[in-house]
Formats: C-alpha cells, structure tokens, sequence
C-alpha cells in the first residue's frame, strides 16, 4: 500500500537539513533523559534519522511508520537492535501486533505530531504505551496560530498534555531550524506517565 510520504522517502533519507534536525532533537533528548537500556517507540520514525542515533545507548526500539518507502530505508541501516513497524499506528494495530505486547520506557515523536489528523486521540494512544514513569517527548515547528497547517501552538500542546493527565510536563522551544517558511523555532514537549 502506497502512502501519501512515500514520495518524499528517498530525498528525506539524504537530506541534511533532516539530519541536522535529528542531532539537535537527539542533543535535546540526551539533556532530558537518560536514555541508557531504555526500550523506545520512535513514533513516525521516517528514515531512522534520529532511530540511528538512539539506538547505540538504548535496550531496543520499535520504530514504526505508515510510508513502507519511509520504513524501507530505515531497514537499509540495519541497526541490530531496531524492528520495524510499517504501518498507521492505531487501536486495532496494537491489540494485533506482538511488538507493542510491552510497553515502553520512552516515546519520542520527531515532526510527526502536526501531521496527525487527530493529535489529542493519538497522544491519548502514545500515552496507554508508556510504562508507568515512562517519558514522552515529541518535537514540531512552533505554530502561534491553531488554525495554521504548520506546526503545533504550545496552548495546544499544554492542553492535550494535560488532558492526557502527563506529570512533570515541560514545554519548550531549544532550537530552530530552516523550513519552507524561513526560519522557524521548534517545539520540545516532554511529559511522564505518572
Ligand atoms: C515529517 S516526517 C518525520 C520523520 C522522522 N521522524 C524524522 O524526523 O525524520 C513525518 C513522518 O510521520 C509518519 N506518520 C504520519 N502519521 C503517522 C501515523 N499515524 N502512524 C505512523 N507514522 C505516521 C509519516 O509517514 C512520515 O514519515
């Protein structure tokens, strides 16, 4: 099945300012958590840019997303403890799927959340993946405006976070970066399940 992101796979795969993004998230992740043995969903993984850097420190990673195109360059890296997961992530997939028989000590959600149709019901589905103390932690252009197509307002994220009862959530922009609309801050979220 062919996917709306697939078309973007192989510039994605080789494109620097991907790679720039992932080292920033990567440098922001390490500040925030130790993430050494931990087992991680990379949650609309792409090519693996940030999969890559992760999985040397951590135990394993998931890491799934709904572009087979996406996925496929990921399996190209062959990183030994990453399984790959081609597909949309949803209710029905998690009651099928061996992989997600455990749940996770970190989520990390790399320029996916804005994305999402429904951001409030996909957090809410992140959040029943996480162990109890478990992190999530997700980054996305910083938007000041809700009806934008572009990024996340922090009012937005704040909301959902606490609808979704996270502890200890802080919310921040660390870093920018150059997008199609010049450059632009990028928003960290980063929240507990109690
Ligand atoms: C902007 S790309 C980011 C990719 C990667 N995280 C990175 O930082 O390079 C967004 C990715 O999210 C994936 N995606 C969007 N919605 C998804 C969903 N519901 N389940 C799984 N993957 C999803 C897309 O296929 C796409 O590869």
């Amino acid at each position: 099945m062919t996917n709306e992101w697939d078309d973007y796979a192989g510039g994605w795969n080789v494109d620097k300012t991907v790679e720039e993004y992932a080292d920033k998230a990567y440098s922001e992740l390490v500040k925030n958590c130790d993430i050494e043995g931990l087992t991680v969903l990379d949650f609309g993984c792409g090519t693996g840019s940030l999969t890559q850097l992760i999985s040397p420190a951590v135990k394993s990673i998931i890491a799934i997303d709904s572009s087979p195109e996406m996925i496929k360059y990921l399996d190209m890296k062959t990183l030994d403890n990453v399984t790959s997961i081609s597909e949309y992530l949803s209710n029905e997939l998690i009651v099928k799927r061996p992989e997600f028989e455990s749940k996770f000590d970190l989520i990390v959600a790399s320029s996916v959340c804005s994305f999402l149709p429904d951001y409030e019901a996909t957090l809410s589905l992140l959040k029943s993946l996480l162990k109890e103390g478990g992190v999530f932690i997700q980054w996305d252009w910083l938007s000041n405006d809700d009806s934008s197509d572009m990024g996340l307002t922090e009012k937005r994220v704040k909301e959902a976070f606490e609808s979704n009862c996270f502890v200890g959530t802080k919310i921040s922009s660390p870093f920018i970066m150059n997008s199609s609309k010049g450059n632009m801050p990028v928003l960290m979220a980063i929240g507990k399940n109690a």
